[in-house]
């Protein structure tokens, strides 16, 4: 699928091309689809409230999400090299500073932290693929499906081996390089993943609370509206909505820009940033419309944390006709969705170790991978030994989180959009964005303005 042909007169990537445009859409709607949408979505939603946080959460997506993206992925294709190397040399060559790289530095970690957890939730999946093939769920009472989640997080030997399976299986494709597979994969797993959401939607339509569920992500309290002091929605559900677009459309650490590294020259960037997003958003709204119905019809909480969906969507599949095999099918497909995301959370680690440190595809994978499967049993722990040992945000794995999403993925959209709007010179920018009418206009008031400043403000509203 990768090509090696330079782009005409432009710096060639070190690691080839995307075939064709669809391939890289694919990927990086593979890289955003996954437990962001599916798992991360609906129970951040149930913390905060619902309606009013949703519609924060859409309003970041498009005023600042989506010209975040497409900054990343025009700076991607213009250094193409690891995002540690293409802001540095990009820094220098717009004749601010190679200190920029450490924009990269920041990505680096960050997304390393966030797969350190994001490993563990994903060999939940991978444990609740033996557990629906298994027909454990089938008939089974609420009562009866908590207690098999509590019990399975709660013995740390169970999940840190589903951990350690899913880091093997991750640094498993990295090794091989991040096109091969990828494409295939994603071209099936997405519209599958799309087809079983809507057979939810379907159930949870007949379940009766659908329209409780509709209102509890939709409507928006009175007192919201007018910003009234009354209104429930806080800074810290502000700044939780926009870590949240950040999250599930992988921006802010480096992974779109590493993807965009291999991007042919003539592929539109808004057209590829645009289908993204509607894509991921429409999936995790999705989830929500599913999930909410059933936790209302079932006396379920939908503050409940990080388990909401384990313990609502087994439920569901439990007294469908043919919910072992839906139910086996979705968890599944749900593990290859966080697969394809893991992959995109290594790479720009693996592709700066590759560069910077002379070493092969193999080793890098290996040594990082190893690295993340130590820090993930942070993680592990969190939720059985180390359940009730808490500190500023609350357990390892709530501080690891609330680090990445909340703090470092809105920092580095920052940086990324300072850097887009106002170090990168006019000509270099729009010479990617192909053209200098209404919409680079649009993307240009949004990457030097609104997008700043919105962040800006909302991280420092939140934090003191
Ligand atoms: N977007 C992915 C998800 O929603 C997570 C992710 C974040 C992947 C950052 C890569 C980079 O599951």
């Amino acid at each position: 699928m990768l090509s090696n042909q330079a782009g005409e007169g432009k710096r060639a990537s070190l690691h080839g091309h995307w075939s064709s445009k669809m391939a890289f859409i694919l990927a990086v709607t593979g890289s955003a689809v996954g437990l962001g949408n599916i798992w991360k979505f609906p129970y951040i939603a149930g913390q905060n409230g619902g309606g009013a946080f949703v519609l924060v959460y859409l309003v970041c997506t498009v005023v600042i999400g989506m010209p975040v993206m497409m900054s990343e992925i025009l700076i991607g294709r213009r250094g193409r090299r690891n995002p540690v190397a293409t802001m540095e040399l990009l820094g220098k060559e717009e004749g601010s500073s190679g200190h920029w790289r450490w924009v990269g530095v920041l990505g680096v970690i960050g997304g390393s932290l966030i797969l350190s957890y994001y490993s563990v939730i994903a060999g939940w999946t991978l444990g609740y693929v033996v557990k629906s093939a298994s027909g454990v769920f089938v008939g089974a009472s609420v009562e009866a499906v908590g207690a098999e989640f509590k019990n399975f997080v709660g013995d740390w030997r169970i999940i840190g081996f589903c951990h350690t399976l899913f880091m093997a299986l991750t640094v498993f494709v990295v090794t091989r390089g991040v096109e091969r597979g990828l494409e295939q994969a994603v071209r099936f797993m997405v519209p599958a993943l799309l087809v079983l959401m809507l057979v939810l939607l379907g159930y949870s339509m007949n379940s009766g609370y659908f329209g409780q569920g509709l209102s509890f992500m939709f409507s928006i309290p009175e007192s919201c509206m007018t910003l009234a002091p009354e209104c429930p929605l806080t800074w810290d559900s502000v700044l939780a909505a926009l870590g949240q677009a950040f999250f599930t459309l992988s921006i802010g650490m480096g992974a779109i820009m590493a993807y965009g590294a291999y991007l042919p020259e003539d592929t539109s960037i808004t057209g590829a940033s645009a289908a993204v997003v509607t894509a991921d958003t429409g999936i995790a709204i999705l989830a929500g419309l599913a999930i909410f119905p059933l936790v209302f019809a079932n006396g379920l909480d939908p503050a409940d944390g990080p388990g909401l969906v384990f313990q609502t969507l087994p439920l569901a599949f439990g007294q469908m006709a043919g919910g072992v095999f839906f139910s086996t099918i979705f968890f599944v497909l749900l593990s290859f969705a966080a697969w394809t995301s893991a992959i995109g959370l290594m790479e720009p680690a693996v592709a700066w170790v590759v560069e910077h440190f002379n070493k092969t595809r193999a080793q890098a994978s290996l040594l990082i991978g190893g690295l993340i499967w130590f820090i993930g049993f942070g993680s592990v722990l969190s939720f059985n030994v180390l359940a009730d040992t808490t500190f500023l945000a609350g357990t390892l794995f709530d501080n690891v989180d609330y680090l990445t999403s909340s703090i470092i993925l809105p920092l580095g959209g920052l940086l990324i959009t300072v850097f887009a709007g106002w170090v990168m010179c006019r000509n270099s920018t729009a010479d990617e964005l192909g053209s200098a009418g209404t919409l680079y206009k649009a993307w240009r008031v949004l990457v030097r303005f609104i997008a700043p400043i919105g962040i800006l403000f909302i991280l420092i509203n939140a934090i003191t």
